[in-house]
């Protein structure tokens, strides 16, 4: 029963082979063991862009080139301070790791809610489930009052969730004058109106050669801001082969989502990433989504105008927040690219 114990339970419950259901595609130790070295995602140091505008420059050249070459970069220096991310990491642990009990409370399929917690959200529309449970919370624009949150980690996820806020502001800043707009335009497009923050959760998986901590997929979001832990076990695409993203303590992985691939007319790609499932464990990622209002939904996206030309024609329709979100999330059971339901 899952509603019981989620993957951590099946796993607490001593399985040693992994029910069918989790099987996918098998990869050989080749297919699993990614690059390191060919290729590296670009890190970029933060330090100084509010002050020092020829930093500000560098680091913007630096974000311009990731997110058109990459999709995905991690940065330093950007703010948070060490100790709130440590601290980010235990209280999702905590909250996976408390009594059956406590966290059957917060169990649910009803995205509806502002809190919850599950196994495979994507379930209905994946070939295979993952090796994965998972804590939502829905930040902004309307963020669950503190008592709403979980016991064992409301106070630094509320932080946490402020904090990501603001860096995603200045990301937004970065990523608008990479492309030659006034530094506020992706905001005030209301790209940062939205949060979701996915707790993640992988805990050691007995045959992790059958199965995947997360499946393929590109992001739904604007920007993806990403904390993980210690473990490893991110893949993204690059040039066809799978390349590990090294855990860098301290550190934040940003990736480019599917909506600014669309907004941006293919400048900046979103790219495909997954996560390998370990026998070591758990580890321990909480993803941070910017996507629209969904409660807005007038709002309406589509190339920036600025950005076209005669020699770049819009590839894509104009869309809103609602059918975006219905097309992500019905991905799975066409098998096409979200993006390309937009052509
Ligand atoms: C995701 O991309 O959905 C998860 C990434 C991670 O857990 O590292
Ligand atoms: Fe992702």
């Amino acid at each position: 029963d899952e509603s019981k114990t989620g993957i951590k339970g099946l796993l607490d419950s001593g399985v040693t082979q992994i029910p069918r259901i989790f099987h996918c595609a098998q990869l050989s130790p080749d297919e699993r063991s990614g690059s390191d070295y060919k290729f590296s995602i670009p890190v970029i140091d933060l330090e100084g862009i509010h002050n020092n505008s020829i930093l500000r420059t560098k680091v913007i050249d630096k974000v311009r080139d990731a997110c058109e070459k990459w999709g995905f970069f991690q940065v330093v220096n950007h703010g948070i301070p060490v100790n709130v991310l440590d601290e980010m990491i235990n209280g999702i642990q905590r909250f996976h790791e408390q009594d059956t009990e406590e966290k059957k409370e917060f169990y649910s399929r009803d995205c509806g809610k502002k809190v919850l917690y599950l196994s495979n959200y994507d379930l209905y529309q994946s070939a295979a489930a993952n090796w994965r449970d998972t804590f939502i919370c829905f930040a902004a624009p309307n963020p669950p009052e503190l008592e709403e949150l979980p016991a064992v980690c409301r106070h630094i996820v509320d932080e946490y969730s402020k904090r990501a806020i603001n860096l995603g502001l200045s990301l937004f800043e970065l990523l608008s004058e990479a492309l030659g707009l006034n530094p506020s335009h992706l905001k005030d497009m209301d790209c940062a109106e939205g949060l979701l923050l996915l707790g993640n959760y992988y805990p050691k998986c007995p045959e992790p050669e059958l199965t995947l901590g997360t499946s393929v997929h590109t992001d739904g979001s604007f920007i993806t801001i990403l904390l993980q832990d210690h473990v490893g076990g991110l893949q993204v695409l690059h040039e066809n082969q799978w390349v590990n993203v090294p855990p860098v303590h301290g550190a934040l992985v940003v990736n480019v989502g599917d909506l600014l691939q669309l907004i941006t007319n293919d400048k900046f790609i979103s790219v495909n990433h997954r996560v390998l499932a370990k026998h070591v464990g758990p580890r321990i990622s909480v993803a941070t989504f910017f996507r629209p209002n969904v409660q807005a939904s007038s709002r309406v996206y589509r190339p920036i105008k600025e950005l076209l030309s005669e020699e770049n024609l819009p590839l894509y329709r104009e869309t809103d927040a609602k059918e975006y979100l219905a097309r992500y999330f019905s991905k799975g059971v066409d098998g096409i690219s979200p993006l390309q339901h937009f052509r």
